[in-house]
């Protein structure tokens, strides 16, 4: 296949945008084969798509989303709405453990069917690749039930899935928290390794839930079983989530709304990469913001994910992404379209596979409407997305 006619292509290779103007690409089998600045022209047995003069760039990447559990939460909604606060309505039962009570009494299938529906509205704006964590189980059965969940979501090919196991979300009711490490440690772990249902381990890192050192321990033996460490840090209040972050060699840090300095540098140092969510900013009216410009001059990679989930995000779209991003952390356009591409790859590991558009990368591709690629920060709600293609194959047109 050769797209023609793009009238700005964003390779996202280099420092910024890697925009080529007047450009075409040829896609050979599932990968980029031919990145030009010209008219190339289709050989025998190519089809040819006219991108019409608009902007073309990788399919976004959301690296940080919980697309799977059973039932929603509007309720709480409209108690925050009315002034109740997102910590108060965990505390007293609600938030993740209402979830977890939905989830338990979930089907597999049920929770497959929502959580299919779910990323194909995501592929309807562009999500070409998207993380999705367990944590609504908290007991090994229902854990590894959303994970086989997430697996079927997987083999349905619409979409690249990479499964987290996120089993330290919070801590079952009834349940002391060291007894429940010792769960995740010696049953829940190595059960999710062994059936190969994850890539990555996560831990909800905050003082009055998992903190520092049980964050640590419990990273640690997702290492020893293979999984990746990712963290959700510092996003209640200050607990020293960067910090177990780097030191563990964690592949992102996520919310990092109060890091320390430390923290920051620390992550700098390590490579770690901070997955920034300004729409849970938004969806919990957080005034505090992630810290954007200490994380530029700290030299912190930043990457940008929904955070889809049922309780503090329910935003499936990396477009409206990257308009938060801007809009709310003070990003600039370049940063917040790397934060949805090329560092997202780099927040999944994954960035020699995907996230930009050069030869041998995987063909993942955003054909938008747009003649000019700010409007993906200016345009809010539009959908842009006129054709979304993944490993070579078209995936999604706009009707
Ligand atoms: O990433 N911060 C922790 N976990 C989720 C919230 C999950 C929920 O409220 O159900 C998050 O924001
Ligand atoms: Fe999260």
């Amino acid at each position: 296949m050769i797209l023609t006619n793009i009238g700005q292509l964003l390779t996202m290779t280099g420092d910024g945008l890697g925009l080529i103007e007047k450009a075409s690409v040829r896609i050979t089998d599932n990968r980029f084969a031919e990145v030009s600045d010209s008219v190339l022209t289709p050989q025998p047995g190519e089809t040819e798509l006219d991108c019409q003069g608009c902007v073309v760039l990788p399919g976004f990447i959301d690296p940080h989303t919980h697309p799977v559990f059973g039932g929603w939460r509007h309720k709480e909604f409209e108690m925050r709405l009315s002034g109740r606060s997102y910590k108060e309505i965990a505390q007293s039962g609600g938030g993740i453990l209402s979830s977890v009570r939905m989830t338990r009494q979930a089907s597999e299938d049920e929770l497959y069917e929502s959580g299919l529906d779910r990323v194909k509205e995501m592929l309807s704006w562009g999500t070409t690749t998207v993380e999705a964590k367990s944590g609504y189980g908290l007991d090994t059965d229902t854990e590894l039930k959303m994970l086989r969940a997430i697996q079927r979501i997987a083999e349905q090919d619409l979409v690249t899935v990479f499964p987290t196991f996120l089993g330290a979300h919070s801590i079952p009711e009834n349940t002391g928290k060291e007894h429940y490490i010792r769960i995740l440690e010696d049953e829940m772990i190595p059960k999710v390794a062994e059936q190969n249902l994850a890539r990555f381990c996560d831990v909800f890192c905050e003082n009055f839930l998992f903190n520092a050192d049980d964050s640590r321990r419990i990273l640690e033996a997702g290492k020893r079983y293979g999984l990746v460490p990712k963290v959700h840090a510092d996003e209640i209040e200050p607990s020293a989530g960067a910090e177990v972050a780097a030191r563990v060699g964690a592949v992102s840090a996520a919310h990092l709304l109060r890091p320390s300095d430390k923290g920051l540098q620390a992550m700098a140092e390590a490579g770690v990469i901070a997955e920034l969510l300004p729409g849970t900013c938004f969806f919990l009216k957080e005034d505090t913001k992630a810290p954007v410009q200490k994380m530029r001059e700290y030299g912190v990679t930043m990457a940008l994910a929904t955070d889809f989930n049922p309780g503090s995000s329910t935003l499936l779209c990396q477009p409206l992404t990257v308009v938060f991003g801007c809009l709310l952390y003070g990003m600039t356009i370049v940063e917040a379209l790397r934060g949805v591409t090329v560092n997202s790859a780099k927040a999944l590991g994954i960035e020699h596979q995907a996230g930009t558009i050069e030869p041998g990368r995987t063909a993942d591709v955003v054909i938008t409407d747009l003649p000019d690629y700010r409007h993906l920060a200016y345009r809010v709600g539009h959908n842009p997305c006129r054709t979304v293609i993944r490993h070579g194959k078209v995936v999604h047109s706009a009707s």
